[in-house]
């Protein structure tokens, strides 16, 4: 049992968050070509703060000028004019009252538009499942990637840390979030068919978590001890939506106690349905296992609590926050909605072009 609930205040690390509800990142590629933020996803981020939600976790955002850029017209955090974009956003954020946690991610093999570079880089060279996304301007199969050499992996976990460190320092960033979910680079060393290797990133659940952990110890320490930091980990994928992790719910548990030790603020767990069983042989939720497993670490439950009902049974099932995606886009005013008992909008797929365009009359 639990008595939290939705419009409780409550903290991550020294981050004072007023209510329990967060808006889950989503990519929109809006930025300009050179991925710096503009006017119109000021006007988008502001939205959800003024609307109640106590913080708003970005659309990922690549971390260097080589390989990890994901999507054509997607915003980066590496260099000063796309630092001084994220500025404005963040202020005008915070003039409304809410957080804003920057996700940091990498594509690896699944990028479909990198200005930076044309190939792709990858645990292992195996041919990415899927397609590219159509609605992210992409078509075909992906490419196929090189190995990542030692010398790679390092620049990666570096580049982790400049951009977390230029995420609070510059461009005025509450936290940060590291995108280990959803098939991406973290996830591809994560994921048993996409990690060949036999050096220390490779084998076993735990050595292929171990890129994630060495992220999480050099992001830590360049932002320090004081600064929230979150990862976010899943087992559905952008191309391989139904994955389920081989090792099963005590593989999820091992992975979980891991990563409560590694120092994180937060666990963001992503499911299609949060609520829902994780593995054909339990009937625990994935927020289950983790609160099992990790008893004192929060938890951001997300997938389908589109309701004040599901969000608040996600709390029951142990879960200390819920992140809201597709219905945030129906609703940026969905925690003011649930409060003064007024109706929510139905999502409608238009809400997913490829923009972050806000309609005049919500600028009012
Ligand atoms: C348009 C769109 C873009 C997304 N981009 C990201 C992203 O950049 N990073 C991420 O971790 N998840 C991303 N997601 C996944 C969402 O954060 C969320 O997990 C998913 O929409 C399920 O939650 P919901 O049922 O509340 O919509 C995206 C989802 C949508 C709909």
């Amino acid at each position: 049992m639990t008595d939290k609930h939705l419009f409780q205040s409550d903290k991550l690390n020294r981050l004072s968050l007023k209510n329990r509800l967060l808006v889950a990142p989503m990519t929109r590629i809006s930025a300009s070509v050179d991925g710096v933020p503009g006017e119109r996803m000021q006007q988008y981020y502001q939205r959800f703060a003024r609307g109640g939600f106590a913080a708003v976790i970005t659309e990922g955002l690549y971390i260097d000028e080589s390989w990890s850029q994901t999507y054509a017209f997607q915003a980066g955090l590496v260099n000063s004019k796309q630092a001084t974009g994220w500025r404005a956003i963040t202020d005008s954020v915070h003039q409304h009252g809410a957080k804003i946690i920057a996700q940091l991610m990498h594509a690896g093999a699944i990028s479909q538009g990198n200005i930076y570079r044309p190939d792709t880089l990858a645990p292992s060279a195996v041919q990415p499942r899927g397609e590219q996304l159509s609605f992210y301007h992409g078509h075909g199969a992906y490419s196929l990637p090189c190995e990542m050499s030692e010398a790679q992996i390092q620049q990666v976990i570096a580049s982790f840390a400049d951009t977390a460190a230029r995420a609070i320092g510059v461009a005025g960033f509450d936290g940060i979030e590291i995108h280990g979910a959803n098939g991406y680079l973290l996830d591809q060393f994560f994921t048993d068919y996409t990690n060949q290797r036999s050096d220390r990133w490779g084998g076993d659940i735990s050595a292929r978590l171990s890129l994630t952990l060495a992220v999480i110890r050099a992001v830590r320490q360049r932002i320090g001890s004081d600064i929230t930091l979150g990862v976010r980990i899943s087992q559905g994928k952008v191309n391989d939506f139904q994955h389920k992790w081989r090792e099963g719910e005590a593989g999820a548990r091992q992975v979980f106690a891991l990563l409560a030790e590694s120092g994180i603020d937060y666990l963001h767990l992503t499911e299609y349905d949060a609520l829902q069983p994780a593995f054909a042989d339990s009937s625990h939720s994935l927020v289950q296992i983790a609160r099992l497993a990790a008893p004192a670490l929060p938890i951001i439950a997300n997938g389908n609590l589109s309701t004040a009902e599901t969000a608040g049974m996600a709390l029951h099932q142990g879960a200390d926050y819920v992140a809201i995606g597709k219905s945030a886009l129906a609703n940026p005013d969905w925690p003011a909605r649930i409060r003064e008992q007024r109706p929510l909008q139905a999502f409608d797929k238009q809400l997913l072009a490829p923009s972050a365009d806000v309609k005049n009359s919500e600028l009012a």
